[in-house]
């Protein structure tokens, strides 16, 4: 196993190239907010102010890293870049943007669907 196709599931002679462009995208995302996760935990467990300081930039930097590969992601990712848009950058319940994006901003009274009515949790 070569290290490009590490974490695959499938043999890569079946997969598009694409796909594990893709896989490697999602790889870094992923080792990207990890770092972060770690970061934080460092930063809380070191008792070094100037260390902590230190950690805390370097663990910033690795949110523009795994905002950057995001932004890679969506722009190839027609599905992707509807969630997103659908979800980022707003302030309501995300259920309630949900319930709005799927039913109508003004869908009110008992969903036919079964779909739990977010609406009434507005008021
Ligand atoms: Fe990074």
């Amino acid at each position: 196993m070569t290290a490009s196709s590490a974490g695959l599931h499938e043999d890569a002679e079946k997969l598009r190239p694409e796909t594990i462009d893709r896989h490697r995208a999602v790889a870094s995302l992923m080792e990207e907010l990890e770092a972060v996760d770690w970061y934080d935990q460092r930063i809380d467990a070191a008792s070094d102010a100037e260390l902590k300081t230190l950690l805390a930039h370097n663990r910033d930097e690795e949110k523009e890293h795994a905002a950057m590969v995001l932004e890679w992601l969506r722009r190839r990712d027609a599905r992707l870049d509807e969630h997103l848009r659908t979800y980022l950058f707003t302030d309501k319940p995300l259920l309630q943007i949900e319930h709005e994006a799927e039913h109508g901003a003004d869908a009110g009274g008992a969903a036919s669907d079964g779909c739990l009515n977010i609406g009434s949790l507005r008021k």
